[in-house]
């Protein structure tokens, strides 16, 4: 099989397209077809080394989508449709920058759709982020209004869909003017251009403050963020696109403002039951969501496609298809 390996952290040419061995699932191992996966920003944090955890050479990749080639306990049948995530996967064992990949069964989703593969290859993470961030940790409410810091992410731009679709106003931030016009599409009611200081910006639309706010930009802009919520909003980090996660000397009184409450999602601590994928996945079939794609890649252009992410180009999440 193919795999892109990677060696020794670095820049996108670090990952070395090879030949190996297919492997052997053991004792509680699935061995599953890879037909498709996301690409995540921390695997582009991986690549560059930020992972102390990761031993090399690994193989990337904390998702997929595809089919159960050999399962020993007989728990699965060959063909059946599975996605995975997380768990360790590219990271403490090999992942899904590979045409196979030997899971432990614990991990495995199982699914039924006819959604094409670069479709479904978007969903896993992506979604379960998106659930977590808005249902499990923000408790978002028909009728508020949220900020959505780093709209163009692909989190945050099915976040937009699903606070639209839940009966939120989203006020959405990008870097660039060029993706006003995408977010807009998305659906964001505002587009507010970042230049690191939201909270005038975002008064000058709600005067009393969002009620929520999704930051996925990280620690260097989280103090703004909470100042743009109204006392008892809720603000979440979710997501460091910034590379930055410490905040240096943290004061809470001076940090947070009063009464506005701080919390976090993280896929690796809270996951999603087989039943939310399936449930979204129906929600894909059915068009009441459009899967937020911003470019499909060959497993043979995995180089180009995190030199694609690194760029910052795209607004969505960036899919590999076997
Ligand atoms: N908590 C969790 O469980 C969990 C799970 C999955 C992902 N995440 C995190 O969520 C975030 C979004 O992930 P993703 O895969 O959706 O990202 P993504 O699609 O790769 O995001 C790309 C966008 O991020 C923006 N960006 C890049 N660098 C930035 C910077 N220094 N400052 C501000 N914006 C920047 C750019 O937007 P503009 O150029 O338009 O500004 C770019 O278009 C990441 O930090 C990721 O690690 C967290």
């Amino acid at each position: 099989m193919k795999a892109a390996v990677l060696y020794h952290p670095g820049a996108p040419e670090e990952l070395i397209l090879e030949e190996r061995p297919i492997p052997t699932p053991a004792e509680g191992q699935v061995l599953v077809k890879v037909k498709a996966f996301g690409l995540n920003r921390s695997e582009l944090m991986t690549r560059k080394g930020y992972s102390p955890n990761v031993r090399f050479p690994r193989v990337l990749g904390i998702e997929c989508v595809g089919e159960v080639e050999a399962d020993p306990s007989g728990e699965y049948s060959k063909g059946q449709q599975v996605m995975a995530l997380m768990g360790g996967m590219g990271r403490n064992f090999d992942g899904s920058y590979a045409q196979y990949t030997l899971l432990p069964r614990s991990l495995l989703h199982t699914f039924q759709s006819r959604l094409p593969w670069d479709t479904l290859g978007a969903i896993p993470e992506m979604f379960q982020t998106v659930h977590g961030s808005l249902n499990l940790a923000l408790g978002i409410q028909k009728g508020e209004t949220l900020l959505i810091r780093g709209g163009t992410s692909s989190v945050g731009m099915l976040a937009t869909q699903l606070a639209n679709k839940a009966g939120l106003t989203v006020l959405a931030t990008t870097r660039n003017p060029r993706k006003e016009e995408a977010l807009l599409v998305n659906g964001a009611s505002h587009v507010l251009i970042d230049e690191g200081h939201l909270k005038e910006q975002v008064r000058a639309i709600v005067p009393e403050g969002v009620n929520k706010v999704l930051e996925l930009v990280g620690t260097s802009t989280l103090k703004d963020s909470l100042e743009c919520l109204r006392p008892g909003g809720t603000g979440c980090m979710s997501g460091m696109l910034s590379e930055t996660w410490t905040v240096t000397d943290f004061a809470p009184m001076e940090f947070i403002p009063a009464t506005v409450r701080l919390t976090i999602y993280d896929s690796g601590q809270i996951t999603s039951p087989t039943e939310a994928f399936q449930d979204f996945i129906h929600q894909v079939e059915a068009d009441q969501v459009k899967i937020p794609i911003s470019q499909v890649f060959t497993f043979g252009q995995i180089v180009e496609a995190h030199r694609f992410m690194e760029s910052n180009q795209g607004a969505g999440k960036i899919v590999i298809l076997h």
